[in-house]
């Protein structure tokens, strides 16, 4: 009898351990580390450094296309490389969907990145990883807040355009809705408004901006007839015409968005709800006030969006071209 039951007991701590095991693998967090490649890579960072660096040179506007990259592949089922595949005649990514058509870009650079990465160590660095050593490496070469950026995931064999439609907040969000669309993610609405500081680089198309440039009323006057002047009233024209997110500083990664915002010139009808006599104000004044803390608080904030739903273990893949699956 005593024996049985302790067989018993036995053979229930195994079963537990057994289940902890299989928890500790489940939990895809665990699983990123920003030592992941250094035995596996360790020419990697060096080598995603030198690409980003001639692609900024070339055109600084990249930095900014990169580091939207990493955003837009992290709200849509995760950090896994989706926004990378194409479309193919029997398969629907996201490069289509509403926030990323004519809009999202860098893919070429991307492709650089992957086949210099694929030269020094082929088959372990996934396009996932390179997306987000990319952004960081963007944020610091125009001059901004650097981070020791997590490895280790892995590549999707699928997207979804519907969700890339559904998770990346539109530019005609309210402030509530901009909070609600990143707690969807797990992030905070504090770390939503320092990740939004993105918009301190970067371009964007009249047909984003057209509505608030034309109607809201808690813009400043000059502004807006300065960008109306690029931006005609009536949809069709000119949807394409781009101006700066950031009109004092466009190539410069610094707490300018957060100063424009104060003087009710933010582009978007989203950036200007951040500071509308709303919840996030008191944030962005003490952003254009203390720079460092925008820094730190933007640079904590991108290894958690990094942390998005990571495929790990032997989920996924590690494709060879971003573009396509294996
Ligand atoms: C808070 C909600 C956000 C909204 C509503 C939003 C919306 C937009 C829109 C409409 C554009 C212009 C796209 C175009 O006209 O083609 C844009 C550009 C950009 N966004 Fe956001 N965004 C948000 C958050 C973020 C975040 C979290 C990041 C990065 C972590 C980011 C990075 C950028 C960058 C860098 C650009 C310029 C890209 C370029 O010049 O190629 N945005 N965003
Ligand atoms: C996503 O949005 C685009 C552009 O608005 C639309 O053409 C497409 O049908 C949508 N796709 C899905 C799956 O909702
Ligand atoms: C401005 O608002 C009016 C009334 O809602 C609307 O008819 C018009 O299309 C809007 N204009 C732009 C440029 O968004």
């Amino acid at each position: 009898m005593a024996s049985s039951s302790s067989a018993c007991l036995t053979s229930i701590m195994a079963i537990v351990i057994v289940a902890v095991l299989a928890l500790s693998v489940g939990n895809s967090h665990a699983q990123l580390s920003t030592s992941y490649h250094s035995k596996s890579c360790p020419e990697l960072l060096e080598t995603v450094y030198a690409v980003v660096k001639s692609a900024i040179a070339k055109e600084r506007r990249m930095g900014a296309s990169l580091l939207r990259l990493h955003f837009h592949d992290c709200f849509v089922n995760g950090c896994d490389g989706s926004i990378l595949l194409d479309d193919t005649s029997n398969f629907i990514g996201e490069k289509n969907a509403g926030p990323n058509r004519n809009s999202v870009r860098g893919f070429n650079v991307i492709d650089d990145i992957k086949s210099a990465v694929e030269k020094v160590c082929p088959k372990v660095v996934s396009c996932a990883d390179i997306l987000a050593t990319a952004a960081r490496d963007s944020v610091v070469i125009l001059g901004g807040p650097t981070w020791e950026v997590k490895h280790g995931r892995r590549d999707a064999r699928s997207a979804s355009q519907g969700a890339a439609n559904r998770s990346i907040p539109a530019p005609t969000s309210s402030l509530s809705t901009l909070i609600s669309s990143f707690k969807a993610q797990g992030l905070s609405a504090k770390e939503m408004v320092a990740l939004s500081g993105s918009h301190t680089i970067g371009q964007a198309r009249c047909t984003t901006f057209r509505a608030r440039i034309y109607n809201d009323s808690n813009i400043d006057t000059g502004f807006a007839k300065s960008r109306q002047g690029n931006c005609p009233k009536t949809s069709g024209s000119g949807d394409n015409n781009l101006a700066p997110l950031d009109l004092q500083t466009p190539t410069a990664f610094d707490n300018y968005y957060y100063k424009n915002l104060i003087n009710r010139k933010g582009l978007l009808h989203s950036d200007q709800e951040l500071f509308n006599g709303g919840s996030a104000d008191s944030q962005v004044r003490k952003y254009t006030n203390y720079p460092e803390a925008f820094s730190a608080d933007f640079a904590a904030a991108m290894i958690k969006m990094g942390d998005i739903k990571p495929l790990t273990g032997s989920k996924g893949e590690i494709r060879k071209y971003c573009r396509r699956m294996n």
